[in-house]
């Protein structure tokens, strides 16, 4: 029976560090780090994720600013946001949540943020870091997926981690992040041949579809490590991951649980995101 990776509690303390982080920086003078939030639209599952974002973001002792903004913002009243946010000294961090409407671009938005000020990690100039390997802003839910994987003491080099979806909020910063860390990565998705084959390899799986229950348990290999990043919710209202759980824990050695694996620990992310940039600023 595999061991459950507690995000919650992996997230407390991570959380704790930043707040004594901030702490330590304001007392010596530093300026108290902002986030600025914007959602666009009213998604009630964005609405959530945001909303926690500003409540961890205070708790750290941080300063949090959130603008809602109707689905019928147009893409020059986002850009203009931006801009102004860019240029406002008392915000460090800007996220701007994911999907936004048709009517407006996100590369167009994601490339007018201030790189220093990119908190998710999704300019150009900080993904072009990424695959260099010197990026300090790094996206926050792979960083919080590499923190959990911490946790099960698996030393990463030579083994065979397989991501399955290649999204640019997960998937593919995550390769990239394995690769740092010496595994030998493979990439799957909706075109990838003999999908349950390839994850039967894994020593890590990373399940980023956003389909629920979509890795079986039989696909498993025995003593694995399975990091679960969906979050979907079921017709009967249940929130589950991308993987089915109960059958994937008989084969597992662990295994995060949805909800309170990845979830709280991308947060706990972002906000040592926003201190770092805070301090990049200042310098
Ligand atoms: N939507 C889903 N995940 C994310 C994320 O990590 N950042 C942003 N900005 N939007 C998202």
């Amino acid at each position: 029976m595999a061991q459950i990776i507690d995000g919650k509690t992996i997230s407390q303390q991570v959380r704790q560090e930043v707040k004594e982080g901030v702490a330590q920086w304001v007392k010596g003078g530093g300026v108290i780090p902002g986030l600025a939030t914007v959602l666009v639209g009213d998604d009630p599952a964005s609405q959530v994720y945001v909303k926690n974002k500003n409540k961890a973001t205070v708790e750290a002792g941080m300063h949090s600013r959130h603008i809602p903004l109707p689905v019928t913002t147009s893409e020059s009243q986002l850009l203009e946001l931006i801009d102004n946010l860019n240029r406002d000294s008392s915000i460090h961090g800007i996220l701007v949540q994911l999907p936004l409407p048709s009517q407006i671009k996100s590369s167009k938005i994601l490339e007018a943020i201030d790189p220093k000020k990119d908190v998710d990690g999704f300019h150009p100039i900080n993904v072009g870091r990424l695959v260099s390997g010197d990026a300090t802003l790094m996206p926050c839910t792979p960083l919080g997926v590499m923190r959990l994987i911490k946790e099960t003491g698996m030393d990463l080099r030579g083994k065979n981690a397989v991501i399955v979806g290649r999204s640019n909020i997960v998937g593919k910063p995550m390769a990239l992040l394995l690769l740092q860390a010496n595994a030998t990565v493979t990439i799957c998705h909706s075109h990838t041949k003999d999908l349950q084959q390839k994850v039967k390899e894994a020593d890590v799986v990373v399940a980023a579809i956003g389909k629920p229950n979509f890795v079986k348990g039989d696909w498993i290999k025995t003593g694995a490590v399975i990091i679960d990043v969906g979050i979907n919710r079921l017709p009967n209202g249940k929130l589950v991951g991308d993987v089915d759980f109960e059958a994937a824990s008989r084969e597992a050695a662990w295994i995060t649980p949805v909800p309170g694996g990845v979830g709280p620990v991308t947060i706990a992310m972002l906000l040592n995101n926003t201190l770092l940039a805070t301090k990049n600023i200042s310098h």
